[in-house]
């Protein structure tokens, strides 16, 4: 038996929702099928010698593509608790089957070198896979080294911080000297956008202050440090012509920022995070052992936030909603005791964000249907290449396919979740939706709910 026919199903893309079948041949797409009832789906299945798959009336949507996770990822003294494969795993799991990660050299040491580490650990991966290239220290060779990797070994874009300058962080003189060379690349510039010189001042003033806990690490760096580093990064990408990707946009001020570039004709790209439209800033008010779970960059907002970006959302503002998945037990997070300078940053996300975006957004009358898939599959995939192999249910594009029920309610608990961190920061929540089946390049990878447990390793997706 070679492929696989899905009929009563209605197929749910950026660009339309409509009833009919789609026959997959090998790896991808082969024929998108006006309805058809099951005798002639019978027939037609057949005729292919394909698999038949009733919909049962479902929708069928493109796997979902991730572009903003961390697996893997040593930080603050920790690593994640989510590696390659507990992510990937809890990826599909939620309808998701594309993920691009980082590689985050350590200061000095070549990105090639870095990036060649990291395509190895990648491999674990059962999703398929791109990179985006980190640059944390501008130096004579960097250029160079950006060349290599994205032009030699396929990454598909360039990453910088205006935060963590201590760490990975970038000023603003060295973004631009990154700008200037994405630009020549023709890379996308992803660019996490804070105030990294007004964070330390106000995280130096907090702790003279004697203030510690999580709560301090909201206050040290308040939506002003987002908007004012997002207004910068807007006019470098100006004057640079790099394509600006914003990541994880939190603010209200940020979001209204975005929409007056995009309203004066610039072409910047826009991404926020479930929990930037879900949760707001009282979850610190818990104490400090539980409030450290909520501890990620950006922080929560005040409560204002978080309606004002859904609304956002619902004008168009956004071209992804990506969820910066990057996990740690609750454990890793309380051993710093309480002092917010050392808590691991980051949150556990990527199983849920299909789900989560369809209740608020399409449940929630927000998004249409396919403004939905927009977000979660073709936005990000168009964002960084990867359409319309990825993102789409084009003939001939990957047959990463999402079997989705859309009547399905559940309460989401962190125990049942099939990432390894102990906790969620959505535990309790009422969700609708389901991915019911994955097929991931026409290979089933979940089924009812569930990844397969003999998974074959995923694809490196180089540019
Ligand atoms: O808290 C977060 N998001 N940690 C991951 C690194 C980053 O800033 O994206
Ligand atoms: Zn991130």
């Amino acid at each position: 038996m070679s492929g696989l026919l899905v009929y009563d199903v209605t197929l749910v893309t950026a660009g339309s929702a409509r009833e009919g079948a789609l026959r997959v041949e090998g790896e991808s797409v082969a024929e998108l099928l006006p309805p058809l009832d099951a005798k002639q789906a019978r027939a037609e299945a057949a005729r292919h010698g394909a698999q038949l798959v009733d919909g049962g009336g479902r929708w069928l949507l493109p796997g979902g593509v991730d572009p903003h996770v961390h697996l893997a990822l040593p930080t603050a003294g920790t690593t994640t608790i989510d590696d390659f494969e507990s992510g990937s795993r809890a990826a599909l799991a939620g309808g998701t089957t594309t993920l691009v990660d980082f590689v985050t050299p350590a200061r000095g040491q070549p990105l090639p070198e870095a990036a060649r580490a990291r395509l190895a650990e990648a491999r674990g991966s059962f999703c398929d896979h791109g990179l985006h290239a980190s640059v944390t220290r501008w130096t004579s060779s960097t250029a160079d080294e950006l060349a290599v990797c994205v032009e030699e070994m396929g990454l598909r874009s360039v990453k910088t911080y205006l935060a963590y300058l201590d760490t990975i962080g970038l000023g603003e003189d060295d973004l631009l000297r990154v700008m200037e060379v994405a630009a020549r690349l023709d890379a996308p510039v992803l660019v996490h956008c804070e105030d990294g010189v007004d964070i330390e001042r106000r995280q130096d003033d907090l702790v003279s202050a004697g203030e510690t806990g999580p709560r301090a690490h909201a206050r040290s760096r308040p939506p002003e440090c987002e908007a004012a580093a997002v207004r910068r990064a807007l006019s470098l990408s100006e004057e640079t012509g790099a394509r600006l990707y914003v990541v994880h946009v939190s603010t209200l001020e940020a979001a209204r920022e975005l929409e007056q570039a995009r309203a004066r004709g610039l072409g910047v790209l826009t991404e926020t995070c479930p929990h930037y439209l879900l949760l707001d800033e009282s979850r610190y008010e818990a104490p400090d052992d539980q409030a450290v779970a909520f501890v990620m960059t950006p922080p929560l907002r005040p409560s204002g936030h978080p309606p004002a970006l859904r609304e956002a959302l619902a004008r168009g503002v956004f071209d992804v909603v990506a969820t910066d998945h990057c996990s740690f037990d609750l454990a890793q997070k309380q051993a710093a005791g309480g002092d917010f300078l050392r808590i691991p940053n980051g949150v556990a996300g990527v199983e849920h964000r299909l789900a989560l975006l369809y209740t608020l957004g399409v449940r929630g009358g927000l998004l249409s249907p396919s403004d939905w898939v927009r977000l979660v599959c073709e936005g990000p995939a168009r964002a960084f290449g990867l359409y319309p192999r990825k993102g789409s249910l084009r003939v001939g594009s990957d047959a990463d396919l999402v079997l989705w029920d859309p009547t399905h309610e559940r309460l989401l608990r962190g125990a049942e979740d099939h990432h390894r961190c102990d906790h969620s920061v959505y535990e309790g929540m009422r969700v609708g939706g389901r991915a019911d089946v994955v097929w991931r390049r026409g290979e089933r990878v979940v089924e009812d709910g569930e990844p397969l447990p003999a998974l074959l390793p995923g694809r490196y997706l180089p540019r």
